[in-house]
């Protein structure tokens, strides 16, 4: 799967964007979902999920030699579950963005957004966490028992790194499938094969019951922020591939 990132906060998005793009950075429903928002700090998070995921897709549309999109013209709503989609308004509608999958996550005045290239019965999901302490009672109530002992193991300078990754990569998975935390927490766990730093690194996803799901995961610390990604198969095709193994499903999530 071949994905792109934009990591942004509002004053990097003021000196990139013109005044033009700030002044029409929405469709009506978008402006309309926006004026809806009770929280001041949601109507802002948003905003700034909004404004990084619009700038990624101009990008990513530039570089295959279509002419400059203007932000209205990319409207970014979410389904029923919350997942963000991709609609290009006009006569561009004819470029389907259909092929695009985004994903948007939102921590600390970031936000950081990716698209991949749609794959059919393939999902992507991402997410940004703040690494910071969190209290025991956490970890106890949300994190499976293999990785409260993963973390027991982890040497104390990395420890919140550690749990903050665990939680990460979780969520990435949840928004790849496209559940959110809908789904059991401890009915998945991650097995951390180091302790995240400013490289990818390549954890292991198990599910419970569904031995060769394949999905693909990778996390890396960068600044004092996580970011994970997933790929995995779409949970209406599990189990996926019959008779092929977690090789063949792993293959088709590998990112690129
Ligand atoms: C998806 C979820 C795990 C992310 O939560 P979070 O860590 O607080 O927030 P993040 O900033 O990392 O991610 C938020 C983004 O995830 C995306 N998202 C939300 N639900 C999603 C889903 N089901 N699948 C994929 N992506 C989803 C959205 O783009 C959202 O940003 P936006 O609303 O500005 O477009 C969480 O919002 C969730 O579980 N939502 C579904 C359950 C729900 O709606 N609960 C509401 C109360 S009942």
């Amino acid at each position: 799967m071949h994905y792109h990132l934009l990591n942004r906060s509002f004053p990097e998005l003021r000196r990139e964007l013109s005044a033009h793009d700030l002044a029409n950075w929405a469709t009506d429903r978008e402006r309309r979902r926006y004026a809806g928002f009770s929280s001041a700090k949601r109507r802002r998070e948003w905003l700034l999920g909004r404004l990084t995921a619009k700038s990624l897709v101009r990008t990513y549309y530039q570089s295959r030699g279509l002419p400059s999109l203007a932000l209205d013209q990319i409207e970014i709503m979410n389904d029923s579950l919350g997942k963000p989609c991709v609609q290009l308004i006009g006569a561009l509608e004819l470029h389907d963005p259909d092929r695009l999958t985004v994903s948007i996550s939102h921590r600390k005045d970031r936000a950081l957004c990716g698209l991949a290239e749609h794959a059919p019965g393939l999902g992507f999901g991402l997410d940004l966490e703040y690494v910071e302490p969190r209290p025991r009672l956490f970890v106890e109530t949300f994190y499976h028992h293999n990785e409260q002992a993963q973390i027991e193991q982890c040497p104390r300078a990395s420890r919140d790194v550690c749990i903050t990754a665990l939680w990460s990569i979780k969520e990435a998975f949840l928004k790849a499938i496209g559940q959110g935390l809908r789904l059991d927490l401890r009915s998945i766990w991650v097995k951390l094969t180091g302790i995240p730093g400013q490289d990818w690194l390549f954890p292991i996803l198990i599910c419970k019951g569904i031995p060769d799901h394949g999905s693909t995961v990778r996390v890396r610390y960068v600044g004092d922020f996580i970011e994970s990604l997933a790929c995995c198969h779409m949970p209406e095709q599990w189990p996926v591939k019959t008779g092929q193994g977690l090789a063949a499903n792993a293959q088709a999530c590998a990112f690129s």
